[in-house]
């Protein structure tokens, strides 16, 4: 068997402990002769999966009781239009603009009511998180929203927002579980689990229940949060496999110290690779300092070929998924929980080599 390292922004990489145990279950889950697979939603073995995935999730994230925890299906980018349905209750919510899964959830409200942009970074191409001390978020907004961790652009809220008394809402995909954070400031958190828990195809809301309505006129049984809320994530079959594995890293993430213990270690890693950006004179960060993302790390080298030229390189040494997204251009590096150390090191090393092979 040979693994590579491998930095892909999502689908990523999983904990090889979690999928070595993934691959013994297969064929037998718990003695049960089948694999979770191929097992009813219905069976009390699986609900035993989706209780024991929901009671860890909830201690690691110290989750308080009077919020609901779904797990759903169509995408993240679906939940943009399902939370303001759901939320935006007068039709009105307010948005930051820090990049274009921001802008996507902007867009998605605008078609449905009225969303007003209270902040963008788009000036200077999403490298920065604004200044969100003094917003003007109106008084009647339902809730500001914000992409707390930018995975195209790689920066991070530095603080949350003062949201002067609304609801704050928090698309938390690429940084999900990635450190400590206090739930009790968010009205609604949602995230892809296909950046830092697991397989593609599960979504989590985390979302207080009094803004869960109970009622929606028109808006279809599917999209209404309550159905989820209320039938524990069952109303319809869920992505069983994928809530398996959610439930593994979990526990995976628990046995590790919880998060902040991943936390420590996302810094330290991620100072690993900041530190030499600093330091290069031929690789730089286009991010802001104070605003990096400790997930998503993009760089360049200020030469398309040479950039492309890298690429190609790493992947033959092992180091896989480094283009960055089009819209920023070089390279990316995600380095998302079950990214090693070691594996952060191995880049840095090879940038190392790449720099002085290719100094003028
Ligand atoms: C921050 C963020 N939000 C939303 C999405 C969209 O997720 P999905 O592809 O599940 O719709 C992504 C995907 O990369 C993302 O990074």
């Amino acid at each position: 068997m040979s693994r590579v390292y491998n930095f892909s922004a999502g689908p990523a990489v999983l904990p090889e402990e979690v999928l070595g145990e993934c691959a013994d279950e297969m064929l037998d889950y718990a003695g049960c002769g089948m694999s979770v697979m191929e097992m009813s939603h219905r069976s009390s073995v699986f609900q035993k999966i989706l209780d024991d995935a929901e009671a860890t999730l909830r201690s690691l994230m110290g989750i308080p009781d009077n919020y609901k925890v779904i797990f759903t299906q169509g995408g993240d980018s679906l939940l943009f239009s399902t939370v303001f349905m759901n939320l935006a209750l007068n039709g009105k919510a307010d948005y930051v603009i820090t990049g274009n899964w921001a802008k996507k959830a902007f867009q998605e409200a605008q078609i449905l009511g009225d969303a007003v942009a209270v902040a963008s970074s788009a000036d200077k191409n999403f490298s920065y998180i604004p200044d969100c001390s003094d917003l003007p978020i109106r008084e009647d907004a339902s809730y500001l929203y914000i992409c707390e961790n930018n995975t195209i652009y790689g920066t991070k809220f530095p603080e949350l927002p003062n949201t002067k008394g609304h609801v704050l809402v928090a698309d938390q995909s690429s940084m999900f579980l990635s450190e400590p954070v206090d739930v009790s400031r968010y009205g609604l958190i949602h995230a892809g689990v296909q950046k830092n828990v697991g397989p593609a195809g599960v979504q989590i809301v985390i979302v207080r229940e009094d803004l869960i309505p109970e009622d929606l006129p028109g808006v279809p049984t599917m999209l209404r949060l309550r159905t989820q809320a209320d039938a524990g994530s069952l109303y319809n079959t869920p992505n069983c496999w994928g809530i398996y594995v959610c439930g593994k890293v979990f526990r995976w993430i628990e046995k590790n110290g919880g998060l902040a213990a991943m936390g420590g270690r996302n810094a330290e890693k991620a100072a690993v690779l900041y530190d030499f950006l600093d330091e290069s004179e031929l690789f730089s960060s286009p991010v802001e300092r104070r605003d990096r993302s400790l997930m998503n790390v993009p760089f360049v080298t200020g030469n398309k070929d040479l950039d492309a030229e890298f690429v190609a390189e790493a992947a033959k040494a092992g180091l896989v998924s480094l283009k960055g997204h089009r819209s920023v251009g070089g390279m990316r590096a995600s380095i998302y929980n079950a990214m090693p150390r070691a594996g952060v090191e191995a880049l840095v090393a090879f940038m190392k080599d790449f720099e002085l092979a290719h100094r003028a």
